[in-house]
């Protein structure tokens, strides 16, 4: 198993297996790696020669100090769990200052106006530090096919438009979110739950699961209203933000529209966890 913190040792290494016809499958992660992320490397195993697999809880995406600190750090564990699915992935593992040359500063993008919706307008900054830190891997790593969980669907789309605007010659692939048994979305912040708070949780699956058969007969603002109810009878969780948009622009939905697709959107803390999920409509 392969291991680098060096950006530049990753690359000589790189030069020399990468040839021109092989293909390359880069999974970016903040570690705490969980099945949804093991899912992504089985995939780019699969279907490339070389995977690389980085890890590094990249600060200039969080705009809260708090959740930077406690975000879980575990390379340790990450590196076995991907030592039990293939010893042939590459791990980057970085310090802030390999990636950030001693200036841990962001570059500010238009991303359409995608950047200031939902994850946008409540963590502001946000999408700059993903803008900046998926620039400079995909500069590194020059992957053909790089993979990403639904869960994160309004980062997708924001890594898509990224490629696009610097002509960055990469293939975007999506893959389903993957749930706890009782439907929790997996995500490296479901650590720091207890197995109450997890429990709890579950009902954030459980309200957006409703909200797809209800988006067939019912309006935007009633199932809107409903959702809302759904968390003010649980202390431990607050509803930060629900929104059905397209699929496209992220546009909140007003009226339903035969030709669009649309998705529900979900931010909710546990205690003082934070969680996102998200649901096709259609
Ligand atoms: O989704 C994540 O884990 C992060 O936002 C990413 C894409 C690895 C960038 O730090």
């Amino acid at each position: 198993m392969l291991i680098f913190d060096k950006k530049l040792h990753l690359l000589t290494y790189l030069s020399t297996i990468v040839s021109d016809k092989a293909s390359l499958g880069f999974v970016p992660t903040m570690g705490a790696l969980h099945l949804g992320h093991l899912s992504l490397i089985k995939e780019s195993l699969l279907n490339n020669e070389i995977t690389v697999v980085s890890v590094f809880v990249n600060p200039t995406q969080f705009n809260n100090p708090n959740d930077l600190s406690n975000y879980p750090r575990t390379l340790e564990k990450d590196i076995d769990k991907i030592k039990s699915i293939s010893c042939k992935v590459i791990i980057y593992a970085p310090t802030v200052d390999d990636i950030y040359e001693g200036k841990t500063i962001t570059e500010h993008f238009n991303f359409d106006g995608l950047e200031k919706l939902m994850e946008g307008q409540f963590r502001p900054g946000h999408f700059d530090g993903v803008g900046t830190v998926v620039k400079r891997l995909f500069e590194i790593v020059k992957p053909t096919n790089a993979y990403f969980g639904e869960k994160d669907f309004q980062q997708l789309l924001i890594i898509k438009k990224l490629v696009k605007t610097f002509r960055i010659p990469v293939n975007i692939i999506i893959c389903p979110v993957f749930r706890e048994p009782n439907g929790l979305a997996m995500s490296s912040r479901n650590e720091r739950l207890s197995s109450d708070e997890k429990n709890e949780a579950a009902l954030i699956y459980k309200t957006i699961k409703e909200v797809k058969i209800k988006f067939k007969t019912e309006s935007v603002l009633s199932i809107s209203n409903w959702v809302e109810k759904q968390f003010k009878t649980v202390p431990n969780l607050k509803l930060e933000y629900f929104e059905i948009a397209d699929e496209t622009f992220l546009l909140p939905c007003k009226r339903k529209n035969k030709n669009t697709n649309y998705r529900a959107f979900i931010a909710v803390y546990v205690n003082n966890v934070r969680l996102i999920d998200t649901i096709s409509l259609n």
